[in-house]
Protein backbone atom coordinates (compact mmCIF):
# COMPACT_ATOMS: atom_id res chain seq x y z
CA UNK A 1 0.00 0.00 0.00
CA UNK A 2 0.98 3.61 -0.70
CA UNK A 3 2.22 5.49 1.99
CA UNK A 4 0.33 8.72 2.88
CA UNK A 5 1.59 11.87 4.51
CA UNK A 6 -0.37 14.76 5.61
CA UNK A 7 1.96 17.59 5.52
CA UNK A 8 1.07 21.58 6.54
CA UNK A 9 -0.19 23.14 2.89
CA UNK A 10 2.47 26.00 2.18
CA UNK A 11 5.24 23.14 3.07
CA UNK A 12 3.93 20.87 0.94
CA UNK A 13 3.30 22.73 -1.97
CA UNK A 14 6.41 21.81 -3.83
CA UNK A 15 6.10 18.25 -3.49
CA UNK A 16 2.60 19.24 -4.70
CA UNK A 17 3.24 20.87 -7.94
CA UNK A 18 5.45 17.52 -9.04
CA UNK A 19 3.37 15.40 -8.27
CA UNK A 20 0.53 16.64 -10.11
CA UNK A 21 3.20 17.36 -13.01
CA UNK A 22 4.17 14.18 -13.22
CA UNK A 23 0.53 13.09 -13.33
CA UNK A 24 -0.49 11.71 -9.60
CA UNK A 25 -2.98 12.81 -6.85
CA UNK A 26 -2.72 15.61 -4.36
CA UNK A 27 -5.12 16.37 -1.75
CA UNK A 28 -5.61 20.12 -1.14
CA UNK A 29 -7.60 22.11 0.68
CA UNK A 30 -10.49 24.88 -0.20
CA UNK A 31 -12.85 26.63 1.52
CA UNK A 32 -15.94 24.23 1.19
CA UNK A 33 -14.08 20.76 1.72
CA UNK A 34 -11.05 19.17 0.75
CA UNK A 35 -10.45 18.27 -2.77
CA UNK A 36 -8.96 14.90 -4.55
CA UNK A 37 -6.84 16.67 -7.37
CA UNK A 38 -5.07 15.92 -10.74
CA UNK A 39 -4.26 17.61 -13.83
CA UNK A 40 -7.42 18.07 -15.17
CA UNK A 41 -5.62 18.05 -18.81
CA UNK A 42 -3.83 14.50 -18.56
CA UNK A 43 -6.39 11.92 -18.61
CA UNK A 44 -4.45 8.87 -16.93
CA UNK A 45 -4.07 11.04 -13.99
CA UNK A 46 -7.58 11.77 -13.83
CA UNK A 47 -8.93 8.13 -13.74
CA UNK A 48 -6.85 7.48 -11.16
CA UNK A 49 -9.23 9.80 -9.03
CA UNK A 50 -11.84 7.66 -9.86
CA UNK A 51 -10.17 4.61 -8.72
CA UNK A 52 -8.87 6.18 -5.64
CA UNK A 53 -12.49 7.45 -4.51
CA UNK A 54 -14.28 4.34 -6.14
CA UNK A 55 -16.29 6.71 -7.63
CA UNK A 56 -18.79 6.07 -10.59
CA UNK A 57 -17.44 7.12 -14.19
CA UNK A 58 -20.56 8.54 -15.53
CA UNK A 59 -20.51 11.34 -12.67
CA UNK A 60 -18.20 14.39 -13.89
CA UNK A 61 -15.73 16.30 -12.03
CA UNK A 62 -15.15 20.02 -11.62
CA UNK A 63 -12.34 21.97 -13.03
CA UNK A 64 -10.68 24.18 -10.44
CA UNK A 65 -8.85 27.20 -12.10
CA UNK A 66 -6.67 29.92 -10.34
CA UNK A 67 -7.11 32.89 -12.55
CA UNK A 68 -10.40 34.09 -13.76
CA UNK A 69 -8.55 34.26 -17.57
CA UNK A 70 -8.11 30.49 -17.21
CA UNK A 71 -11.67 30.14 -17.99
CA UNK A 72 -10.72 30.03 -21.60
CA UNK A 73 -8.69 26.98 -21.95
CA UNK A 74 -11.28 25.40 -20.03
CA UNK A 75 -14.42 26.21 -21.79
CA UNK A 76 -16.07 28.00 -24.75
CA UNK A 77 -18.60 30.35 -25.07
CA UNK A 78 -17.80 31.80 -22.16
CA UNK A 79 -20.88 33.98 -21.79
CA UNK A 80 -20.32 37.82 -20.73
CA UNK A 81 -22.57 36.64 -17.29
CA UNK A 82 -20.02 34.30 -16.27
CA UNK A 83 -17.56 37.27 -15.84
CA UNK A 84 -20.05 39.37 -14.06
CA UNK A 85 -20.56 36.43 -11.96
CA UNK A 86 -17.08 35.73 -11.58
CA UNK A 87 -16.17 39.67 -10.12
CA UNK A 88 -18.78 38.82 -7.33
CA UNK A 89 -18.42 35.02 -6.37
CA UNK A 90 -15.15 34.16 -7.44
CA UNK A 91 -12.61 33.21 -5.86
CA UNK A 92 -15.34 31.33 -4.07
CA UNK A 93 -18.29 28.57 -3.55
CA UNK A 94 -19.66 28.75 -6.81
CA UNK A 95 -19.00 26.52 -9.80
CA UNK A 96 -20.09 27.53 -13.34
CA UNK A 97 -21.32 24.91 -15.85
CA UNK A 98 -19.99 25.94 -19.49
CA UNK A 99 -19.85 24.62 -22.99
CA UNK A 100 -16.37 22.84 -23.05
CA UNK A 101 -13.05 23.20 -24.85
CA UNK A 102 -11.18 20.04 -26.47
CA UNK A 103 -8.48 20.63 -24.50
CA UNK A 104 -10.78 18.91 -21.53
CA UNK A 105 -10.75 14.79 -21.34
CA UNK A 106 -14.03 13.22 -21.47
CA UNK A 107 -13.04 11.44 -18.62
CA UNK A 108 -13.20 14.87 -16.42
CA UNK A 109 -16.96 15.62 -17.96
CA UNK A 110 -18.22 11.83 -17.99
CA UNK A 111 -18.21 12.38 -21.52
CA UNK A 112 -20.21 15.48 -21.93
CA UNK A 113 -19.83 18.47 -23.59
CA UNK A 114 -19.98 20.98 -20.17
CA UNK A 115 -17.65 21.54 -17.87
CA UNK A 116 -18.12 22.54 -14.70
CA UNK A 117 -15.44 25.42 -13.18
CA UNK A 118 -14.38 26.52 -10.01
CA UNK A 119 -11.84 29.03 -8.40
CA UNK A 120 -11.41 27.88 -5.17
CA UNK A 121 -10.53 30.92 -1.68
CA UNK A 122 -7.79 29.30 -0.64
CA UNK A 123 -4.41 30.54 -1.57
CA UNK A 124 -2.23 27.34 -1.37
CA UNK A 125 -4.92 25.79 -3.88
CA UNK A 126 -4.49 28.85 -5.91
CA UNK A 127 -0.59 28.85 -6.15
CA UNK A 128 -0.91 24.86 -6.51
CA UNK A 129 -3.16 25.39 -9.78
CA UNK A 130 -1.18 28.57 -11.32
CA UNK A 131 2.24 26.19 -10.84
CA UNK A 132 0.74 22.82 -12.55
CA UNK A 133 -2.32 22.71 -13.77
CA UNK A 134 -5.89 23.48 -13.65
CA UNK A 135 -6.99 20.57 -11.40
CA UNK A 136 -10.31 18.44 -11.80
CA UNK A 137 -10.88 17.44 -8.51
CA UNK A 138 -14.39 15.94 -6.56
CA UNK A 139 -14.51 15.78 -3.02
CA UNK A 140 -11.96 14.18 -1.49
CA UNK A 141 -13.84 11.67 0.69
CA UNK A 142 -14.68 7.71 -0.20
CA UNK A 143 -17.66 7.84 -2.94
CA UNK A 144 -20.71 7.89 -1.05
CA UNK A 145 -19.42 8.84 2.18
CA UNK A 146 -19.67 12.23 4.13
CA UNK A 147 -17.13 15.22 2.22
CA UNK A 148 -14.38 15.68 4.24
CA UNK A 149 -13.87 19.31 5.96
CA UNK A 150 -10.17 18.65 7.64
CA UNK A 151 -7.08 16.63 6.61
CA UNK A 152 -7.96 13.76 9.38
CA UNK A 153 -11.02 13.62 7.49
CA UNK A 154 -9.50 12.87 4.20
CA UNK A 155 -6.93 10.23 6.29
CA UNK A 156 -9.89 8.66 7.33
CA UNK A 157 -10.60 7.88 4.06
CA UNK A 158 -8.26 7.80 1.52
CA UNK A 159 -5.29 6.69 3.51
CA UNK A 160 -3.10 4.49 1.63
CA UNK A 161 -4.58 5.65 -1.96
CA UNK A 162 -3.01 9.19 -2.24
CA UNK A 163 0.53 9.92 -1.19
CA UNK A 164 -0.36 13.51 -0.10
CA UNK A 165 -2.56 15.53 1.66
CA UNK A 166 -2.28 18.65 2.03
CA UNK A 167 -3.33 20.20 5.42
CA UNK A 168 -4.78 24.16 4.77
CA UNK A 169 -6.82 23.50 8.78
CA UNK A 170 -10.87 23.11 9.00
CA UNK A 171 -12.36 24.38 5.79
CA UNK A 172 -14.77 27.55 6.49
CA UNK A 173 -17.69 27.06 4.84
CA UNK A 174 -18.34 23.16 5.17
CA UNK A 175 -20.56 22.10 2.41
CA UNK A 176 -19.44 21.42 -1.32
CA UNK A 177 -19.83 25.06 -3.78
CA UNK A 178 -23.26 25.77 -5.60
CA UNK A 179 -22.92 24.25 -8.97
CA UNK A 180 -24.55 26.76 -11.61
CA UNK A 181 -25.61 25.86 -15.14
CA UNK A 182 -25.23 28.58 -17.72
CA UNK A 183 -25.51 26.33 -20.78
CA UNK A 184 -29.58 26.41 -20.50
CA UNK A 185 -32.11 29.07 -22.02
CA UNK A 186 -32.15 30.23 -18.37
CA UNK A 187 -29.43 29.58 -15.57
CA UNK A 188 -29.77 26.51 -13.18
CA UNK A 189 -28.65 25.81 -10.28
CA UNK A 190 -27.84 22.13 -10.10
CA UNK A 191 -26.81 21.78 -6.39
CA UNK A 192 -27.28 24.53 -3.88
CA UNK A 193 -24.67 25.89 -1.74
CA UNK A 194 -23.48 28.74 0.30
CA UNK A 195 -24.08 31.31 -2.90
CA UNK A 196 -27.74 31.19 -2.43
CA UNK A 197 -30.21 32.25 -5.62
CA UNK A 198 -31.06 35.41 -3.53
CA UNK A 199 -27.28 35.86 -3.53
CA UNK A 200 -27.22 35.30 -7.88
CA UNK A 201 -30.45 36.59 -7.99
CA UNK A 202 -28.36 40.07 -7.38
CA UNK A 203 -26.23 39.43 -10.55
CA UNK A 204 -28.64 37.35 -12.44
CA UNK A 205 -31.59 39.81 -11.51
CA UNK A 206 -32.04 40.79 -15.45
CA UNK A 207 -32.94 36.86 -16.15
CA UNK A 208 -35.41 36.88 -13.49
CA UNK A 209 -37.34 40.70 -14.01
CA UNK A 210 -37.76 39.04 -17.39
CA UNK A 211 -39.87 36.64 -15.64
CA UNK A 212 -37.26 33.43 -15.80
CA UNK A 213 -36.60 31.63 -12.66
CA UNK A 214 -33.80 30.12 -10.84
CA UNK A 215 -35.10 26.48 -11.30
CA UNK A 216 -33.65 24.51 -8.55
CA UNK A 217 -32.92 20.67 -10.24
CA UNK A 218 -30.94 17.96 -9.98
CA UNK A 219 -27.46 17.36 -11.13
CA UNK A 220 -26.81 14.43 -13.02
CA UNK A 221 -23.81 13.33 -9.68
CA UNK A 222 -26.50 13.80 -7.16
CA UNK A 223 -28.19 10.23 -6.98
CA UNK A 224 -24.71 9.32 -6.41
CA UNK A 225 -23.99 11.57 -3.42
CA UNK A 226 -25.51 9.83 -0.19
CA UNK A 227 -23.45 12.35 2.03
CA UNK A 228 -24.24 9.62 4.54
CA UNK A 229 -22.69 8.27 8.05
CA UNK A 230 -22.41 4.59 8.53
CA UNK A 231 -24.71 4.07 11.42
CA UNK A 232 -28.68 5.05 10.95
CA UNK A 233 -29.15 8.73 10.86
CA UNK A 234 -32.34 10.65 11.09
CA UNK A 235 -33.56 14.22 10.73
CA UNK A 236 -35.54 15.66 13.78
CA UNK A 237 -38.38 18.32 12.90
CA UNK A 238 -38.30 19.64 16.45
CA UNK A 239 -36.19 19.44 19.50
CA UNK A 240 -38.87 17.72 21.30
CA UNK A 241 -39.40 15.13 18.78
CA UNK A 242 -35.14 14.52 18.51
CA UNK A 243 -35.65 14.12 22.67
CA UNK A 244 -38.27 11.76 22.54
CA UNK A 245 -36.65 9.74 19.52
CA UNK A 246 -33.57 9.51 22.17
CA UNK A 247 -35.07 8.90 25.04
CA UNK A 248 -36.68 5.58 22.86
CA UNK A 249 -33.72 4.73 21.34
CA UNK A 250 -31.96 4.64 24.79
CA UNK A 251 -34.76 2.22 25.88
CA UNK A 252 -33.93 0.18 23.22
CA UNK A 253 -30.30 -0.11 24.07
CA UNK A 254 -28.82 1.90 21.79
CA UNK A 255 -26.18 4.41 21.67
CA UNK A 256 -28.07 7.56 20.50
CA UNK A 257 -26.35 11.12 20.30
CA UNK A 258 -27.90 14.48 19.45
CA UNK A 259 -26.39 16.52 16.36
CA UNK A 260 -27.85 19.69 17.47
CA UNK A 261 -26.37 22.97 18.12
CA UNK A 262 -26.04 24.60 21.53
CA UNK A 263 -29.48 27.07 21.13
CA UNK A 264 -31.51 24.13 22.50
CA UNK A 265 -29.55 23.09 25.45
CA UNK A 266 -32.87 23.59 27.79
CA UNK A 267 -34.73 20.67 26.16
CA UNK A 268 -31.19 18.56 25.30
CA UNK A 269 -30.01 18.65 28.87
CA UNK A 270 -27.47 16.30 29.50
CA UNK A 271 -28.09 13.78 26.52
CA UNK A 272 -25.07 13.06 24.74
CA UNK A 273 -24.58 16.17 22.17
CA UNK A 274 -22.49 16.76 19.39
CA UNK A 275 -22.16 20.58 18.92
CA UNK A 276 -23.21 22.24 15.59
CA UNK A 277 -22.42 25.88 17.67
CA UNK A 278 -24.39 28.50 17.89
CA UNK A 279 -25.68 29.90 14.14
CA UNK A 280 -26.52 28.86 10.84
CA UNK A 281 -22.72 29.51 9.32
CA UNK A 282 -21.66 27.30 12.16
CA UNK A 283 -24.35 24.73 11.62
CA UNK A 284 -22.59 24.61 7.69
CA UNK A 285 -18.76 24.70 8.77
CA UNK A 286 -19.40 22.08 11.53
CA UNK A 287 -22.17 19.34 9.81
CA UNK A 288 -19.66 17.49 8.50
CA UNK A 289 -17.13 17.00 10.95
CA UNK A 290 -19.88 16.26 13.57
CA UNK A 291 -21.39 13.58 11.62
CA UNK A 292 -18.23 11.71 11.34
CA UNK A 293 -17.47 12.19 15.17
CA UNK A 294 -21.20 11.07 15.77
CA UNK A 295 -20.31 7.98 13.47
CA UNK A 296 -17.37 7.32 15.14
CA UNK A 297 -18.52 7.16 19.23
CA UNK A 298 -22.25 6.54 18.52
CA UNK A 299 -24.85 3.79 17.37
CA UNK A 300 -27.54 6.34 16.00
CA UNK A 301 -27.48 9.95 15.25
CA UNK A 302 -30.68 12.23 15.30
CA UNK A 303 -29.55 15.50 13.28
CA UNK A 304 -31.25 19.47 13.76
CA UNK A 305 -33.65 20.10 11.05
CA UNK A 306 -33.56 23.93 10.05
CA UNK A 307 -36.22 26.35 8.75
CA UNK A 308 -35.38 28.63 5.93
CA UNK A 309 -34.34 29.59 2.95
CA UNK A 310 -31.07 30.14 1.23
CA UNK A 311 -27.80 28.74 3.35
CA UNK A 312 -30.22 27.49 6.12
CA UNK A 313 -32.03 25.17 2.82
CA UNK A 314 -28.38 24.27 0.80
CA UNK A 315 -27.15 22.48 4.68
CA UNK A 316 -30.81 20.68 4.69
CA UNK A 317 -30.62 19.34 1.42
CA UNK A 318 -27.09 17.65 2.42
CA UNK A 319 -28.85 16.26 6.20
CA UNK A 320 -31.85 15.02 4.18
CA UNK A 321 -29.22 12.92 1.95
CA UNK A 322 -27.41 12.16 5.45
CA UNK A 323 -30.77 10.51 6.65
CA UNK A 324 -31.38 9.02 3.10
CA UNK A 325 -34.79 11.08 3.87
CA UNK A 326 -36.06 10.15 6.99
CA UNK A 327 -37.45 12.15 9.48
CA UNK A 328 -39.08 11.99 13.33
O1 LIG B 1 -17.01 22.60 -3.25
C1 LIG B 1 -16.86 21.81 -4.18
O2 LIG B 1 -17.48 21.90 -5.25
C2 LIG B 1 -15.85 20.65 -3.98
C3 LIG B 1 -14.44 21.26 -3.90
C4 LIG B 1 -13.38 20.20 -3.83
O3 LIG B 1 -14.24 22.13 -4.97
N1 LIG B 1 -15.95 19.71 -5.06
C5 LIG B 1 -16.98 18.86 -5.19
O4 LIG B 1 -16.84 17.98 -6.24
O5 LIG B 1 -17.93 18.86 -4.43
P1 LIG B 1 -17.78 16.69 -6.41
O6 LIG B 1 -17.20 15.95 -7.55
O7 LIG B 1 -17.89 15.99 -5.13
O8 LIG B 1 -19.16 17.28 -6.87
C6 LIG B 1 -19.27 17.90 -8.15
C7 LIG B 1 -20.72 18.04 -8.55
C8 LIG B 1 -21.36 16.70 -8.84
O9 LIG B 1 -22.70 16.73 -8.37
C9 LIG B 1 -21.30 16.63 -10.35
O10 LIG B 1 -22.31 15.81 -10.91
C10 LIG B 1 -21.50 18.09 -10.73
O11 LIG B 1 -20.77 18.80 -9.75
N2 LIG B 1 -20.90 18.37 -12.05
C11 LIG B 1 -19.61 18.32 -12.41
N3 LIG B 1 -19.45 18.60 -13.72
C12 LIG B 1 -20.68 18.86 -14.20
C13 LIG B 1 -21.19 19.21 -15.49
N4 LIG B 1 -20.40 19.36 -16.56
N5 LIG B 1 -22.53 19.39 -15.61
C14 LIG B 1 -23.33 19.26 -14.54
N6 LIG B 1 -22.93 18.92 -13.29
C15 LIG B 1 -21.61 18.71 -13.13
MG1 LIG C 1 -18.57 14.83 -3.53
Amino acid sequence: MMETRIVKAEQGLDEAVSIIKSGGLVVFPTETVYGLGADALNPQAVKAIFEAKGRPQDNPLIVHISDVEQVGEIAVDVPHVFYELAKKFMPGALTVVLPKSDKIPDVVTAGGNTVAVRMPDNVVARELIARSSPLAAPSANRSKHVSPTTAQHVYDDLCGRVPLILDGGPCGVGIESTVLDLTCDCPTILRPGAVTPAMLAEVLGEVLENGKVIKIAKSPGMKYEHYAPVVTTVAAQSVQSAVECYDRAVREGKHPALVFRDIYRDVTQDRDIVSLGVTVDDYMRNIYAALRRAEKDFDFIIVEMMDGDGIAKSVMNRVMKAAGGKTV
